[in-house]
């Protein structure tokens, strides 16, 4: 296995370019399903979750072309299945659910089973999708689902979720009339496979916000020109931090701003400076980090997906910070490992309480799942020292030349096999 080693405490400068938002990409792959032909995608980033997706699509029959524009063959499915070692692999392979059923009236999907986070439930998918009509059946660990003709339906689901709300889009956009999506969720990912969906000729209003309506069409087919994938909020979230962790200033090309309203705000809250560009977003620090509480919210609220990243940075702050994880019940699996670094972090349920240290000091840690290790690369950029993390694949499945990015803004890391001692880190360029 992979590992990276971090040479700390230089501040970073520069320009990272964006990469297409993983969260976007694996719903918009899979929904090229209910239409028949071939797709093109472009701003794909090229990251392990992508390369299983791409596996799931040509196991149901479906080839892929990756490139600058991916090209994806739809035009025969062979197999309405999601197997268990590719959904074991990247629990997003559920998302195959609504698409199988509307475009072959049958669905076989691994259950997903739960991950470092949490048990990861997907009974408001199957609520969803039964309103449209579907029947489900859950054996051998496998859900399995059919349905002879999708009707639309009123459907408002109990708790607000990103992927059981794509699943049920994605089927309602061939359900016979209208549907309606009450606490639907809002974030960006979700709005970019509406555009996606209605690229293709499906007729949906409302994507973005807890209310979406659909109504249903009997066809649809490949757009005339390739789709481009939305940049990704929380990669550039990411990389925002890395700058003001380290007492640098880093500009994220190609970023929407809009989409990272929280997470500037919450830079700015805690003594960053943020300068919010057309395609591009920038912070920088020259003074002390400040304490500030954080509450995880779906969009538009704080998003869990950067709750991490803002601990390793808080660990730093003058002060003591409260950190409260909404969404996931069990998102602290990195807090553990940044206190091999240092830090000072009390848990109490969902709340962390994170006192400022006055530094971080290098040491070997362990990535958990994909947002902790990055967590912990963010520790390591500005601890004193070498810092070692283990397990890069976490990281690999939703960071995009991570190594390559980070040292064209002056980090000095070191990709290396866990089994061999690395060369000195060195920075790029
Ligand atoms: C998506 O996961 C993202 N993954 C996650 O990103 C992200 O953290 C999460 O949304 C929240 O924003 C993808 O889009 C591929 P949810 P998802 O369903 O859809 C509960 C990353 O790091 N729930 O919105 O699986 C659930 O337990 C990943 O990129 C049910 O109770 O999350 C959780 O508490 C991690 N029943 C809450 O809803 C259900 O049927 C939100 O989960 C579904 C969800």
């Amino acid at each position: 296995m992979d590992k990276l080693v971090i040479s700390g405490g230089h501040p970073l400068h520069g320009t990272v370019p964006v990469s297409g938002a993983k969260n976007a990409a694996l719903p918009i792959l899979i929904a090229t399903l209910v239409a028949p032909g071939e797709h093109r995608l472009a701003n794909v980033p090229d990251l392990v979750d992508v390369s299983s997706m791409l596996s799931l699509l040509g196991r149901i029959g479906c080839p892929s072309l990756v490139g600058a524009v991916n090209r994806i063959d739809t035009s025969r499915v062979t197999f309405c299945e999601a197997p268990y070692d590719l959904v074991r692999k990247m629990r997003a392979s559920v998302l195959a659910l609504g698409p199988l059923l509307a475009r072959c009236g049958e669905a076989h999907v691994s259950l997903p089973g739960g991950c470092a986070i949490g048990m990861r439930p997907i009974d408001q998918h199957l609520k969803g999708l039964e309103a449209l009509g579907c029947t489900f059946e859950l054996e051998g660990g496998y859900v399995h689902g059919t349905v002879d003709r999708l009707r639309g339906a009123h459907i408002r689901f109990d708790v607000a979720t990103v992927t059981g709300t794509e699943n049920v889009l994605m089927a309602a956009v061939l359900a016979e009339g209208e549907t309606i999506l009450e606490n639907a969720a809002a974030e960006p990912e979700v709005e970019d496979l509406a555009n996606f969906l209605r690229s293709m000729g499906a007729k949906i209003e409302g994507a973005g916000t807890s209310r979406i309506v659909i109504q249903g069409v009997t066809s649809l087919a490949p757009a005339e020109k390739p789709y481009s994938i939305l940049p990704d909020r929380i990669e550039a979230g990411t990389y925002l931090v890395a700058g003001a962790i380290t007492g640098g200033d880093v500009r994220c090309e190609g970023a929407n701003a809009e989409d990272l309203a929280p997470v500037l705000s919450a830079l700015e809250a805690a003594g960053c400076g943020v300068e919010r560009g057309e395609g591009w977003v920038r912070a920088w620090r020259d003074g002390p980090i400040r304490a500030i509480d954080l509450e995880t919210r779906p969009h538009p609220g704080f998003p869990t997906d950067m709750q991490a990243q803002f601990m390793a940075l808080l660990s730093l702050a003058e002060g003591s910070s409260r950190v409260r994880e909404n969404i996931f019940e069990n998102r602290f699996m990195h807090a553990a490992e940044l206190l091999r670094l240092g830090a000072r972090i009390d848990i109490d349920g969902n709340l962390a309480t994170v006192h400022g240290v006055e530094h971080l000091s290098g040491a070997t840690v362990m990535a958990t799942d994909l947002r902790a290790s990055a967590s912990l690369v963010l520790a390591g950029l500005a601890a004193r020292g070498t810092t070692e993390v283990l397990r890069l694949y976490h990281l690999d499945r939703g960071y995009e030349r991570l190594e390559e990015k980070l040292g064209a803004i002056g980090a000095q890391v070191q990709r290396a096999s866990e089994g061999r001692p690395a060369a000195a880190p060195r920075a790029a360029g």
